[in-house]
């Protein structure tokens, strides 16, 4: 089954968000959408999701589920806009308890903050299957660069998230709390099992050294053959070295702060106060 896949790239973030469609049906699911946000002056904008919502609205499709891969640390979701436009069920892997209870310390949230993944309308694990219209889904834990990475196996289209990106860039950092190389490399060869043939969709792509287009897609055995981390077999040991040097060097994420304390409530901003004015906090020296 080859679901129909139509990408969306975000600039600022450069985050792909995706809409996958039942080629039988109208039936859809929209992974990993971005509401925009300038960190400047704490505004948000809907222009990225309004392309995507404006995209199912003149096809005619119906959206069942509002898929994230994890908690992003580099964006904001904007599955309560969607949801709230178009309806759908918002899922993502039942380790966001996990990322809660870290960041629910982090940003000392109140007792008022839930961490039992309740903002969210479906918590999923390794081997839980949905359906979208007539296609199902499958859900493969890939924990690693967080622990509550998914990676929805749809038909022929692999959604794999922050866990591979592009052959020539490589795999995802594995340095923020809770993440680590290790899982990684065992995560991402759940991924490598899959058939050679299996379409990737990654989840970023910020345009290797000596390529000038993004890309977001292509396949196990491309990845198996050609990735610039894992590829040509490449031990644990060498992956683990590479990846924990690499993640010392990397600054945080521009959206981190907002991004977390937004996503880990299924993207709904912190409740507001007395005069209905909403507020995010900058933990210092925290991260
Ligand atoms: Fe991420």
């Amino acid at each position: 089954m080859t679901p129909q896949v139509k990408a969306f790239f975000d600039d600022a973030t450069n985050t792909v968000s995706y809409v996958v469609r039942d080629p039988k049906g109208s039936a859809c699911a929209v992974i990993d959408s971005v509401l925009d946000f300038d960190h400047a002056s704490g505004r948000t904008d809907t222009s990225s999701a309004d392309e995507i919502i404006a995209y199912i609205r003149d096809t005619g499709l119906k959206v069942e589920w509002v898929l994230e891969s994890h908690v992003h640390a580099d964006h904001l979701s904007a599955a309560p806009y969607i949801q709230e436009k178009l309806g759908g069920k918002i899922g993502i892997g039942d380790q966001i308890t996990v990322v809660q209870d870290t960041f629910g310390k982090v940003f000392n949230e109140g007792t008022e903050f839930q961490r039992d993944g309740s903002q969210f309308d479906a918590l999923f694990k390794e081997g839980d299957s949905f359906q979208i219209g007539q296609m199902r889904g499958d859900v493969l834990h890939t924990p690693g660069h967080t622990p509550a990475c998914l990676t929805y196996v749809i038909g022929d289209a692999a959604f794999v998230g922050d866990t591979l990106f592009m052959p020539d860039f490589g795999t995802a950092r594995c340095d923020f709390p809770g993440g680590s190389s290790e899982t990684l490399f065992n995560s991402i060869q759940k991924i490598l099992a899959l058939p050679d043939e299996t379409r990737i969709f990654v989840g970023h792509d910020y345009k290797a050294p000596g390529r000038d287009e993004y890309a977001w897609e292509t396949t196990v055995g491309e990845q198996k053959a050609l990735n610039v981390h894992i590829g040509k077999g490449r031990s644990i040991e060498e992956f683990t070295r590479m990846r924990d040097e690499r993640d010392s060097t990397l600054p945080m994420p521009r959206l981190i702060l907002p991004s977390l304390q937004v996503n880990m409530r299924a993207g709904q901003m912190p409740p507001p106060d007395e005069k209905g004015d909403v507020f995010l906090k900058l933990p210092v020296n925290k991260l």
